[in-house]
């Protein structure tokens, strides 16, 4: 209990050293909230500024998908090597240890799956994103889908309100349908829609062409995808392109945990992502870590 006698009179004010003002270390976030840039701040090393966030949701759309079928023998001993892991909830719940304490980027939007017409989705309540501690929503964005574009536009928006509300940062999962091109403008288009109805940083693709301009138009961070499974010499490849193009991060998931070598993957990817290694020593990492060669 506070003694209102006896104490110590206060006088280490230092008035003579100013306040620093401070500014956030990632684009686009310097005037949120305290609670989104702790969130951000577990999700991002403050020192590297990049991530390497561990993505095992596919299975909310694709079922058991090769790599995934039983994550809590696969998933589970690479938690450790990732900054952040995105799953469902339903993943996190049933094999996730509590007690790994990474931040959760939560996959917030579900509907229909590969066997039905993708992104027609809703999103899942935000109580229970607060009950799970998480330090990301992540909703799904599929633009350029004459059918679903409103609505998951307008469930990215809806996120951002919570955003707002609870200071849970919002990460705008751009999925790119089947007749759409992968290039500099759709991605540019898709990022920069993302970022304006208010992620708070949002995940996309590379593509070999002007990607340094995607990341320039969009004014919050962004991390990329791997997608399908690439040789891993390709996939670190990747990685060091995306990352050298201004991408904050990777959250990859299929060329991790479906990587000859997983443990060995994770770990030349958090070299190329957070000490920037050259690709072709990255893949010698791999291969020494995994006795391959
Ligand atoms: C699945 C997703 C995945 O999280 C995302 O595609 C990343 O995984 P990968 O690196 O395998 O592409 O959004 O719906």
């Amino acid at each position: 209990m506070a003694d209102n006698e006896g104490n110590l009179e206060a006088k280490n004010f230092s008035a003579d050293v100013s306040a620093e003002s401070g500014s956030f270390f990632l684009k686009g976030n310097s005037h949120a909230d305290w609670g989104v840039q702790n969130r951000l701040a577990r999700i991002f090393n403050p020192k590297s500024g990049n991530t390497v966030m561990l993505a095992f949701d596919h299975g909310y759309i694709m079922g058991p998908t090769s790599g995934l079928e039983r994550m809590d023998l696969s998933i589970v001993p690479l938690i450790k090597y990732a900054d952040c892991i995105m799953c469902s909830r339903g993943a996190l719940r049933s094999v996730v240890p509590p007690e790994m304490g990474k931040p959760v980027a939560l996959r917030f939007s579900a509907g229909s799956t590969v066997l039905t017409e993708l992104n027609n989705e809703c999103l899942v309540g935000i109580d229970d994103a607060i009950k799970l501690d998480a330090a990301a929503i992540a909703p799904m964005v599929a633009v350029g889908d004459s059918n679903f574009e409103a609505k998951t536009v307008q469930n990215l928006a809806q996120c951002a309100d919570y955003t707002a509300r609870y200071g849970i940062p919002t990460l705008g999962v751009t999925a790119v349908g089947k007749n759409l091109v992968r290039d500099a403008r759709y991605l540019g288009l898709a990022t920069r829609v993302c970022a304006e109805n208010g992620a708070t940083f949002v995940k996309t693709y590379y593509c070999e062409e002007g990607f340094e301009k995607v990341v320039a138009g969009c004014p919050v961070p962004i991390v990329i995808a791997g997608g399908k499974k690439l040789p891993e010499a390709d996939a670190l490849n990747l990685a060091y392109k995306a990352i050298s193009s201004g991408a904050r991060g990777v959250d990859m998931g299929r060329n991790i945990f479906q990587s000859e070598n997983p443990p060995a993957m994770i770990r030349a990817v958090r070299a190329v992502v957070h000490e920037g290694m050259k690709p072709n020593e990255a893949y010698q990492m791999y291969c020494d870590l995994s006795g391959a060669r």
